[in-house]
């Protein structure tokens, strides 16, 4: 059984320390997936890997099919998806590059992309419950995961997801730290809700790779994110090496 899934963002376009064993092609009734999905083992099991940004980091945030990778990712049989994603620090704890989040809450900005099952042709109007929208028993074995690595990770915070392409003005990002965002990203919706749907064990390890905009001096830095998304994804490798394992027993 294959024991999580998971969707790689931006700088995991590929997981070094995944063997794989092979590829598969997903198709669904919302369309094409970011790319196969990857079948390997890390951390001594088998888990499935997605790169959410497709195999060649092509598709930006608001084109990325989010239906199509939740639905393939569910086809496969998994319960469980840790999701990754590169995020910017809005308050104070969350600003140094390289942290990890561990996000427990998510606000919304983002429009115009596809974002339930739920539509007219569902038939029947359906609601979910969202009140807490990441997977708390995914959450902890995280937490645990990360406090035995050492590694530095901040347990909660909230999820701001913006529109993207282009970062936010300094004025957006002062708007979100007053609604209570901790960090800001491209791709936290409508990931994390289509999951809930579709009743997907799914949690966010998110990667501080640059103070939010007016959060530093002078402005956001692509040269600095490339390289502290490197540092980022390599803690993040170490990390799925110690929670899979935890994952299988639990
Ligand atoms: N804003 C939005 N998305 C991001 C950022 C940011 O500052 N950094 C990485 N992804």
């Amino acid at each position: 059984m294959t024991a999580v899934a998971i969707i790689g963002g931006s700088g995991l376009t590929n997981l070094k320390n995944l063997e794989i064993t092979r590829r598969e092609v997903v198709r669904t009734p919302y369309g094409e997936p970011s790319g196969p999905m990857v079948y390997g083992q890390l951390g001594g099991q088998e888990v499935v890997f997605l790169p959410r940004h497709g195999p060649g980091h092509t598709i930006p945030p608001h084109e990325i099919n989010y239906r199509a990778n939740i639905w393939a990712l569910k086809e496969t049989g998994v319960k469980r998806v840790i999701a990754v994603n590169a995020v910017g620090g809005i308050t104070p704890d969350y600003l140094i590059p390289g942290t990890l989040v561990f996000p427990d809450q998510i606000i919304d900005y983002t429009y115009g992309r596809a974002h339930t099952f739920f539509g007219s042709e569902h038939k029947k109007v359906t609601h979910v419950d969202f009140t807490s929208p990441y997977c708390e028993e995914l959450r902890k074995l995280l937490i645990e995961a990360a406090r035995q690595a050492k590694l530095p990770a901040v347990m909660h915070g909230a999820y701001g997801a913006t529109q993207g392409p282009r970062f936010e003005s300094a004025a957006e990002i002062a708007r979100m730290e007053r609604d209570g965002a901790d960090i800001v990203g491209m791709t936290g919706m409508p990931e994390t809700g289509l999951a809930r749907e579709l009743e997907l064990c799914y949690a966010s390890v998110a990667v501080v790779v640059n103070p939010a905009a007016g959060k530093t001096k002078g402005v956001i830095s692509l040269k600095e994110i490339e390289k502290n998304l490197e540092t980022g994804m390599a803690r993040v490798r170490t990390l799925l090496e110690q929670v899979i394992p935890r994952i299988a027993r639990a």
